[in-house]
């Protein structure tokens, strides 16, 4: 492989421009040529395609976003649209391939392998609803922006003794609500892998609570299970306690990736390069039980995942 390609697909996750930094300079190193591809998929099929080099990489590692910037495409889900970007990265001499991205992103880079380009994807999002990993770029950032966010509304939670419905992202995942339920210490987190539409329980819940003496409530409710508008509504009427409704929303997308965001996605980044130069394809990096790994796309996407039951009992036993 003499030029490796790099793109983000998908929603944006602080810590993708490690991964394409370390992507860049790692690749440089080992004597390939770097194209950026612009606006993930979408920016493939229209050769939306730019050289790299390492100066392009500079100042970036600390920078939310991605400087390549990305999208969702619905066209390369078509095999027409599959095969015009394998023809588009041939056409630019891109025989490798370094998508960084989540699962739908994944399918693509699948895709591509099997019409002739070496692909590798990058887990890259917020929602670390990846199976294969332990770990997805942009995770630990989100959560910190979000369990920032949420002391604040806390605050003036409490000072009107109020109870809110805070809402996270996660898409059809319960990750970030779980991780800032705990960390928030959350009386009530609510998880599309564990809810069970018994709303009368959040109420009870909230009663007992105030004749304990509490004088706020946090109920952290994920975007998977919604509508907190209409459900701080219902509570307000059912309870009696003044109620209202928070969505942290895009928010929890940007923002300075942490530490550990930087790190992770740094080495993640260069091993999707050494996994090319050591000649592999439809492969993706994750990271299990303490070390970076790699696996067959098609075993990945075929994994499960679910919330850690211990976690989820435990975030339940220290809200009481
Ligand atoms: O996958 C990341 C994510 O932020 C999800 O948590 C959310 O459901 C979705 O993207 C929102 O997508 P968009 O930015 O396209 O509205």
């Amino acid at each position: 492989i003499k030029t490796i390609g790099v793109l983000t697909s998908g929603g944006d996750a602080p810590g993708m421009n490690a991964a394409i930094r370390a992507v860049v300079r790692r690749a440089i190193d080992q004597g390939k040529t770097v194209k950026g591809i612009l606006k993930g998929y979408n920016g493939l099929l229209n050769e939306e395609i730019i050289d790299m080099d390492k100066r392009k990489v500079s100042d970036i590692i600390q920078k939310g976003g991605t400087i390549l910037y990305t999208a969702r495409c619905s066209e390369f889900r078509t095999l027409e649209g599959q095969q015009k970007g394998a023809e588009v990265c041939r056409k630019h001499g891109i025989e490798g391939l370094i998508v960084i991205g989540g699962d739908g992103s994944f399918q693509g880079a699948q895709k591509l392998s099997a019409l002739g380009i070496n692909t590798i994807g990058v887990p890259g999002t917020i929602d670390l609803d990846i199976a294969c990993t332990e770990y997805t770029i942009g995770f630990d950032t989100a959560v910190n922006t979000a369990m920032e966010a949420i002391d604040k509304v806390r605050d003036t939670s409490t000072s009107h003794e109020r109870c809110s419905i805070i809402e996270v992202m996660g898409r059809n995942a319960g990750y970030i609500a779980l991780w800032c339920g705990i960390a928030n210490g959350a009386e009530d987190i609510l998880l599309p892998e564990k809810y069970d539409y018994d709303e009368q329980k959040l109420i009870n819940n909230i009663i007992r609570n105030r004749k304990r003496g509490k004088k706020h409530h946090i109920v952290i409710n994920a975007e998977g299970i919604g509508h907190s508008e209409s459900m701080a509504k219902r509570i307000e009427a059912a309870t009696g306690v003044e109620t209202r409704a928070t969505i942290l929303g895009h928010m929890q997308r940007g923002g300075s990736p942490t530490c550990k965001d930087r790190m992770y996605a740094s080495i993640m980044g260069a091993y999707a390069v050494d996994l090319l130069c050591a000649g592999k394809t439809n492969r993706v990096v994750g990271y299990k039980n303490g070390d970076y790994v790699d696996f067959d796309i098609d075993e990945a996407l075929a994994m499960k995942k679910d919330i850690p039951a211990y976690q989820y009992e435990i975030s339940k036993a220290l809200s009481r």
